[in-house]
């Protein structure tokens, strides 16, 4: 039977443009979806939109705009910016769409009526921003007095009637998900805080607003809107069929990985597991966390004018770069900076150099001295035998990391092998064999090809159209590209295409 895998993206909220943060979340979760198809696993991969809610009911007010409208521009924008990103969704899901305020109506009902929820009165600090409610303690105060939250949004009082769910009565469960769970939160970094803060006791949560009209009605008393967080929760829900369990998208349920920014990591391992478990419907099985992209140092932020969108890095030095840049950078749960000259240096130093003139030696080695045919593989020597060994231990070593979610790790494996490959050449020196000993050439020139494709076909999630360019150049047929293939050998005596660089080295055009 074909395993499944259900993975997620946050669904962003449309009260503004997309830049390059949201990107990141997405292309992470795109390469875990294509990893994954690549191992033979039957993928839903989930994304969309957030419209819901006080924020984006501003936004829009901002823009002289009805909310619907306003989302429909802002929705269209994050859809376009997923298909430029190359993000191979199953779904994109949008809030404002009738099955999923049907779905969340029915998710609220089971709460109600398991006893979860309970009218009462709202008093304390929002912070619209965040769409998040702060404690007292949680908050600082900045030098001209006014209050903000710890993320540095500014907070307002708000005093209105509320329903209220039951979270203080999941504190134990909750500790035990994360206790008999241990890979339910990651990075650990983040379990642990998860953790302490449960720990440090839950008060319930209010989960209705009467003070604004943009959300989605509850039910029984349309006075109330639901809190846009348990709205948007639901979404992961709504995209694999619920209410109706009978899809067949349901299978899917419960989520294997729901990738999230680390800012939004409390509503993903906290409050969705509680409502999960109160509604009496099975918990996700992991929730993985990313860290912040900064500028040349600086957070980015409309004010700064240092915002980067996507779309312009992908026009400057082409999506598989980016993509590949995003992922090799910085470790997933950690905080890193985005520059020109990091993009630049990965793409000349790893993509055209590293692996792209390796490529492109081997290749025109083989159009020039065996007339373009793929040789036979040969009695391996002991240096075949070392580089072709590191790179059949490498399918497995990057399925561990990205199932950690390490991708940088993944993609330090790839290279570690590529470097090999490349000392590998200099040293066999297949170009000098040509007089002296032709059956050896082929033989070298065999074991970097089986190299090279090994590294090709498990970069086709990272680099989907550059790893196929190169896989064609290696004449691996179509239907053999996923992991599996690997254990079969291309057959000798095809004909290659011509080669053609693959990753051409970036210059700089003369200011
Ligand atoms: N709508 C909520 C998520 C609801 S999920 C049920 C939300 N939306 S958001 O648009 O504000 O953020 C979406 C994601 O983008 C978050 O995971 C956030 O961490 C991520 N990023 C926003 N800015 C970022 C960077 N500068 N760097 C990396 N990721 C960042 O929160």
């Amino acid at each position: 039977m074909t395993q499944r895998f259900y993975v997620t993206t946050p669904i962003y909220y449309v009260n503004g443009a997309p830049h390059i943060g949201h990107a990141y979340t997405s292309v992470a979760a795109d390469v875990l979806a294509r990893f994954k198809r690549l191992d033979g696993y039957e993928v839903f991969f989930l994304t969309g939109t957030d419209e819901h809610g006080q924020k984006v009911e501003k936004a829009a007010a901002a823009a002289g705009l009805a909310p619907q409208d306003f989302a429909d521009r802002v929705a269209a924008d994050f859809r376009a910016m997923a298909d430029r990103m190359g993000i191979s969704y199953d779904r994109f899901i949008r809030t404002t769409e009738p099955a999923h305020k049907h779905s969340t109506t029915v998710l609220w009902e089971k709460l109600a009526a398991a006893g979860h929820i309970y009218l009462g009165h709202y008093e304390g600090w929002y912070a619209v921003r965040d769409e998040a409610f702060y404690d007292e303690e949680e908050l600082a105060t900045k030098p001209d007095g006014t209050r903000v939250a710890p993320t540095g949004a500014p907070v307002e009082w708000v005093r209105e009637p509320s329903y209220f769910f039951r979270l203080s009565a999941f504190q134990e469960p909750l500790l035990k998900l994360y206790e008999t769970h241990p890979d339910f939160i990651a990075p650990s970094s983040r379990r642990n805080e998860v953790i302490s803060f449960v720990r440090g006791g839950l008060h319930d949560l209010s989960v209705s607003r009467t003070s604004f009209r943009w959300g989605i009605p509850v039910p029984g008393d349309p006075a109330h809107v639901m809190y846009v967080w348990l709205d948007a929760l639901n979404n992961y829900l709504t995209g694999v069929g619920f209410p109706d369990t009978s899809d067949p998208r349901f299978a899917f349920w419960p989520a294997d990985l729901h990738v999230v920014g680390k800012d939004i990591i409390r509503f993903h391992a906290v409050y969705w597991p509680a409502f999960l478990m109160a509604a009496g419907i099975a918990v996700p099985k992991r929730v993985t966390s990313n860290g912040w992209w900064v500028v040349e140092g600086e957070k980015m932020s409309k004010s700064l004018g240092n915002v980067i969108e996507p779309g312009a890095l992908v026009d400057a030095f082409g999506l598989d770069a980016v993509r590949y840049f995003l992922m090799r950078e910085k470790p997933f749960g950690a905080d890193g900076s985005i520059s020109h000259a990091a993009i630049i240096s990965r793409i000349n130093v790893e993509l055209a150099n590293d692996l792209g003139n390796l490529a492109q030696r081997s290749l025109s080695l083989i159009a020039r001295n065996c007339a373009g045919i793929l040789p036979d593989r040969a009695a391996p020597t002991e240096a075949d035998r070392a580089l072709l060994d590191a790179a059949a231990g490498l399918a497995e070593e990057m399925r561990a990391a990205i199932d950690r979610q390490s991708f940088h790790d993944a993609l330090e494996a790839v290279w570690r092998v590529i470097r090999a490959a490349n000392a590998y050449i200099d040293h066999q020196a297949p170009w000098a064999l040509k007089r002296t000993d032709p059956a050896r050439m082929a033989a070298v020139l065999r074991v970097l090809v089986d190299v090279l494709r090994v590294a090709a076909t498990l970069l086709q999630p990272f680099m989907p159209d550059s790893a196929g360019r190169m896989l064609d150049q290696l004449g691996v047929p179509a239907g053999a590209r996923d992991s599996a293939a690997l254990a079969t050998p291309l057959a000798a005596g095809i004909a290659l295409p011509a080669p053609q660089g693959v990753f051409p080295r970036y210059v700089e055009a003369e200011a």
